[in-house]
């Protein structure tokens, strides 16, 4: 029923990613360098995310925490929604004082992508477990990542309200966050929690990505009507542009 939903609300999501998946990202694709296309573009995305070790082609996962498969669209399929809601802020530029927090950086296949996509940023990683980013970073960087950024990482439990606030008032204090990406725990209870920690940190121009739960836009988008909702896929996008 939700994944019917899913389909109704966003069926351009679907269209598009069972078009790439048969014939614009498959095998032949990811054969490409990203410097073919800009800094943003899905392509774009799609073989960074490779670059740093992500998952392209294949069957599902199967259910446990894998990471980088956030583009392709044999997996996820949301680079065509990262690049759409990503392009005005590109087009614009971003200044100094611009931030991005990721929650859920397993590998850091994710911070790797935001350090190129914005070198100027402040990119803050969260996660309940960073000792799989501890290990992983040096492969990262003998592939090239953080040469232009280096990201900050912290200790964060999505399911304890009280952490969360905690650690989101210690790390921002009165800076303003430009996008946030919930890529953790997934379930109804972390993504409330962060969402309602994160809100008074939104900077005037914001995006938020809320990844893989088909229930978020039913269970928040009426709660919090001061922020604009939507979907694609089993992503839920929140802004204000
Ligand atoms: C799907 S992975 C993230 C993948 C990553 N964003 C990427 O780019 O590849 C989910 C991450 O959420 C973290 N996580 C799970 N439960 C959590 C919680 N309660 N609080 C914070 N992070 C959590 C896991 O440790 C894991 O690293």
């Amino acid at each position: 029923m939700r994944r019917i939903r899913s389909w109704i609300r966003s069926p351009r999501h679907y269209v598009l990613k069972a078009k790439d998946k048969l014939v614009g990202l498959g095998e032949g694709f990811y054969s490409q360098k990203r410097e073919s296309y800009s800094p943003g573009d899905y392509r774009w995305l799609a073989l960074t995310e490779m670059l740093y070790g992500g998952r392209q082609l294949g069957g599902r996962s199967s259910g446990e925490n894998i990471g980088g498969d956030r583009m392709s669209p044999c997996h996820h399929g949301y680079s065509r929604a990262y690049a759409e809601f990503l392009k005005p802020i590109i087009i614009d530029g971003i200044g100094d004082d611009f931030i991005i927090v990721e929650v859920g950086i397993l590998n850091g296949n994710g911070l790797a992508l935001w350090c190129d996509l914005f070198p100027q940023a402040r990119v803050i990683g969260m996660d309940l477990d960073l000792l799989n980013f501890e290990k992983n970073r040096a492969e990262l960087e003998d592939l090239g990542a953080f040469e232009q950024n280096t990201p900050e990482v912290y200790n964060i439990d999505q399911l304890d309200r009280n952490v969360v606030n905690k650690v989101l008032r210690e790390v921002l204090g009165d800076s303003k966050v430009n996008i946030f990406i919930d890529d953790g725990h997934h379930s109804i209870e972390s993504i409330e929690i962060t969402f309602e920690g994160i809100k008074p940190y939104l900077a005037e121009n914001y995006v938020c990505f809320i990844e893989d739960n088909f229930d978020t836009y039913d269970h928040l988008a009426r709660r919090h009507r001061d922020c604009r909702w939507t979907t694609r896929g089993e992503m839920t996008v929140v802004g204000n542009r």
